[in-house]
């Protein structure tokens, strides 16, 4: 559901000596505009029916231009996350008269009871605002001061599925679900999914070292490592920093190859319209290029299910993921001491981001690593041919550990 979009004036008792709006004005403005967004939907006292009350956590606010005394303001909100106790809150400023935008605001509450302890958000908010209402039972796991959401489930070796860009966890829904006999781990990186999104701190050596906390909250001291595209970014940096714990590693759409100039100013591109016009401009850009169909109607389900993990990815996120990517490392001079564990590159046939030629030319560089490449699939392999992908990393973990047959889960 399109919550209502809410116009409000500029005062000038809201502007300073040169007549901008004043940057404190803001803070009431968008709040203004949320107040009478539940006036128009459940209710103003939508929260104090419940008993709960949104207290703000954190707020961000990037000022793109000003506006002044009799502008009209129009403001856009959106829920862009929400868990059990806490949600996020983006909103827009735009002058009517140009469609100037002039501010986007980023607002995480938390709800609490009138003894200030954490209770749930209340379910005609989430409704209101689109989202799910159907509890979030997510386990979490603090590391680096960062709460990571993730799946688990099974026993036995353990496999930790890392996420490309602006995914989360869901993307190995199929292999978290049918891979048996295996510890599956898939976790949302900092900043994606439903894990915590700070402002700042994303590199690829950041979400590695996320990833080795993880493991040590998790008490595992090895795993096979699962990446694909900017998670295979990451499961190489893994590799540099804590080789000895990866028990095998697949690529899957990846490249060892660091950002061009020009890719690098790309990200900043792509950084700057998410800034400006949030996850749907990500969204519109990216989606045609992900898979091996070009529409929703040729792509089908994969499409929705990935078009709503990109809209769902915090901003900050976003930011932060496309500057980790823009800086990080090449890793061409390492492959070749990869060959001391098993690996194997899996490459999606008409993948467009990174076509197969290129998934080749990385599988030969590393000794002795195997290829697969699957038909019918485009970049993302996991959620366009789901049941062949789970067979691909069946195969390469019953070569590592032998037969699961027999172990549980
Ligand atoms: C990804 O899928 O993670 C990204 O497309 C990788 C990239 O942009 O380099």
């Amino acid at each position: 559901m399109a919550t209502p979009e809410i116009d409000l004036s500029v005062y000038p008792d809201e502007c300073d000596a040169f007549g901008h709006l004043n940057q404190a004005s803001f803070l009431s403005l968008f709040e203004r505009a949320r107040w009478e967004m539940l006036a128009r939907g459940p209710g103003m006292n939508v929260f104090d029916r419940a008993g709960v009350w949104p207290a703000v956590r954190k707020t961000t606010i990037d000022y793109h231009a000003g506006a002044f005394p009799g502008d009209v303001l129009r403001f856009q909100q959106a829920l862009t996350h929400h868990g059990r106790t806490s949600f996020t809150m983006r909103q827009t400023a735009r002058r009517v008269r140009d469609d100037t935008l002039i501010a986007t605001a980023e607002f995480v509450f938390v709800c609490i009871d009138r003894g200030g302890r954490p209770v749930p958000v209340p379910q005609d908010v989430v409704a209101f605002m689109g989202g799910e209402t159907t509890p979030s039972d997510v386990r979490r796991v603090v590391v680096n001061g960062v709460g990571l959401a993730l799946d688990t489930a099974g026993a036995g070796p353990a496999v930790l599925f890392i996420h490309g860009y602006p995914l989360d966890r869901s993307l190995w829904r199929h292999q978290v679900e049918q891979l048996h006999g295996y510890h599956r781990i898939a976790p949302d990186l900092r900043g994606m999914g439903r894990s915590d999104a700070p402002d700042l701190g994303y590199s690829i050596a950041t979400y590695a070292d996320d990833l080795a906390a993880l493991l040590d909250a998790m008490g595992i001291d090895e795993a096979v490592l699962c990446g694909i595209s900017m998670g295979g970014y990451i499961a190489l940096e893994c590799a540099r920093r804590w080789r000895r714990r990866i028990r095998g590693l697949v690529l899957m759409d990846t490249r060892a190859e660091g950002d061009s100039p020009e890719g690098r100013r790309g990200r900043d591109t792509a950084a700057a319209a998410a800034r400006e016009r949030g996850t749907a401009a990500v969204a519109d850009a990216m989606l045609p290029k992900l898979f091996a169909g070009e529409t929703a109607e040729t792509v089908g389900a994969p499409w929705a299910q990935v078009e709503a993990m990109i809209r769902a990815t915090p901003v900050p996120g976003i930011v932060g993921a496309l500057s980790a990517m823009r800086d990080r490392p090449d890793s061409t001079g390492m492959l070749s001491s990869l060959g001391e564990i098993p690996v194997l590159v899996v490459s999606g046939e008409e993948d467009r981001i990174i076509p197969a030629t290129q998934a080749r030319a990385l599988a030969a560089a590393i000794p002795g690593a195997r290829l697969r490449v699957i038909a019918g699939a485009g970049h993302l392999p996991p959620v366009e041919r789901p049941a062949e992908t789970t067979e691909v990393l069946r195969e390469f973990l019953e070569e590592i550990h032998g037969p699961a047959q027999g172990r549980a889960g």
